[in-house]
């Protein structure tokens, strides 16, 4: 890993953001990674040495015993070691600070995006590290060239900030907003298929797709989606937030012209990692939000530097590339998912509920619904009352899930990670029946 790279024989200080193209176009026999700094070397894992669940969580988290935490789907949570070594990163930066940002970040933002492209199933042309799916999301929807009466069309459960973006944008430019309701429950992926291509009209100029919706979460067809926009030459946009570390994302199956993913949720980076992919067709359209160095030097020239900040949790993600490696992909999902649907089964069993969407459109987030008596108590079913219950649920137990309002009814969000076991479920199920009003204490 640490060897010495062709590049780092050239004088770093005339490495300049049109130097990136180079470096990403470059075959994997041409190319040789930049060297890496004395105690730098990127942490590698064994797989028999980790366990998944509580040790887990000892291990390799830094959440605290007290608390119950089934909420990763909100801000995510850091694998230990790609924090630590982002830090390093950082202290490394403050030793010469020139010597990192004029000789070194370029070649080392390159070598991270090449290893990210393989990941992803990509060519590490075609894709940018972002700060953050919204930086991203934002970028395509200002970057898509939009005139009185074009439509932007979306799906009732798109992300609550990229509507409030979709529609301000439309507001600014005369254009029309198009939002189709999904109700639950849904029976299965082709409710979403029949509505999209009964409703998708030609000559919309962007259609944009959760592919792991954030309240309700569940599986879209992307793959599918992306066949119907693109036969109808719409561009698609998925937003992925959540996908990158819950799902197998294998972007070479099928293509969309816009994919943006968060590195800091599921894939467990320090907070400011998201990566944008843009087919190629597509890229002379994109321009960044920030003007800086690289523009007019080629589409990953732009993006690649943003001014001065924090750029090690990009470098951060070389660790998390390393132990989905190790661990594998398959390991990691089935322990993920399994756990969600016993988590699921358990809840539904006490509660004696059930959950919006069928299993098989389920990953590792689920919505199981509360006991209905647990509503008796209230006025109305809202978006308030759900966070009542939820505070409470942090404040007398020490659990942290999200409560939500669903079509006049209650639900708990859960998330399983690899940290998580079964018994935090468990303590859910019993904490929610201490709620109930004929409980007796
Ligand atoms: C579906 C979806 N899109 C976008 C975002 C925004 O992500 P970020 O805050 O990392 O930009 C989120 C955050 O949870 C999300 O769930």
């Amino acid at each position: 890993m640490a060897k010495t790279a062709k590049l780092a024989k050239r004088d770093f200080g005339s490495f300049h953001a049109s130097n990136v193209q180079e470096l990403l176009n470059l075959s994997e026999e041409e190319y040789e990674p930049p060297a890496f700094p004395d105690g730098l070397e990127i942490p590698s894992f064994t797989a028999e040495s980790i366990e998944f669940g509580s040790k887990f969580r000892d291990d390799h988290t830094l959440l605290e015993k007290s608390c119950t935490f089934l909420n990763h789907g909100a801000f995510g949570g850091v694998l230990k070691e790609t924090l630590e070594y982002a830090q390093k990163w950082q202290r490394y930066t403050e030793r010469q600070p020139l010597r990192f940002f004029d000789r070194e970040l370029l070649p080392h933002l390159a070598y991270v995006t090449r290893r990210l492209a393989n990941f992803i199933g990509c060519h590490p042309k075609d894709l940018l590290l972002m700060n953050n799916a919204t930086t991203a999301i934002n970028t395509v929807v200002h970057s898509i060239p939009l005139e009185k009466g074009d439509v932007i069309y979306c799906l009732s459960v798109t992300y609550g900030a990229v509507k409030k973006l979709l529609k301000w944008r439309c507001q600014q430019k005369g254009a029309i907003y198009h939002e189709e309701n999904i109700s639950f429950p849904l029976a299965g992926p082709n409710c979403i298929l029949d509505l999209v291509t009964k409703t998708l009209k030609p000559g919309t100029k962007l259609a944009v797709f959760d592919h792991i919706p954030s309240n309700t979460p569940f599986l879209l067809p992307v793959a599918e989606l992306t066949k119907i926009c693109q036969d109808r030459n719409i561009p698609i946009l998925i937003d992925g937030a959540h996908a990158l570390g819950s799902v197998n994302l294998q972007l070479d199956l099928f293509s969309p012209d816009f994919y943006v993913s968060n590195c800091h949720k599921w894939f467990c980076c320090p907070k400011g990692s998201a990566f944008m992919y843009v087919k190629e067709g597509r890229q002379s359209q994109i321009r960044p939000l920030i003007v800086s160095h690289g523009f007019d030097s080629g589409f990953n020239s732009e993006f690649i530097w943003t001014g001065l900040h924090d750029y090690s949790p990009f470098l951060a993600i070389h660790v998390m590339i390393n132990f989905w490696d190790v661990i594998g992909k398959e390991r990691i999902l089935s322990y993920m998912y399994d756990l969600r649907r016993k988590a699921c089964e358990l809840l539904v069993n006490e509660w004696n509920t059930g959950m919006l969407v069928p299993e098989k459109l389920q990953g590792s987030m689920g919505l199981v619904q509360l006991p209905p008596s647990l509503s008796q108590t209230l006025d109305v079913v809202d978006y308030s009352a759900a966070e009542q219950i939820q505070n409470t649920l942090y404040h007398k137990f020490n659990i942290e899930v999200p409560v939500k309002a669903i079509q006049g009814k209650l639900f708990v969000r859960i998330s399983a990670h690899l940290y998580n076991s079964i018994d935090e479920y468990s303590k859910l199920a019993k904490a929610v029946l201490d709620l109930l009003p004929n409980c007796k204490k």
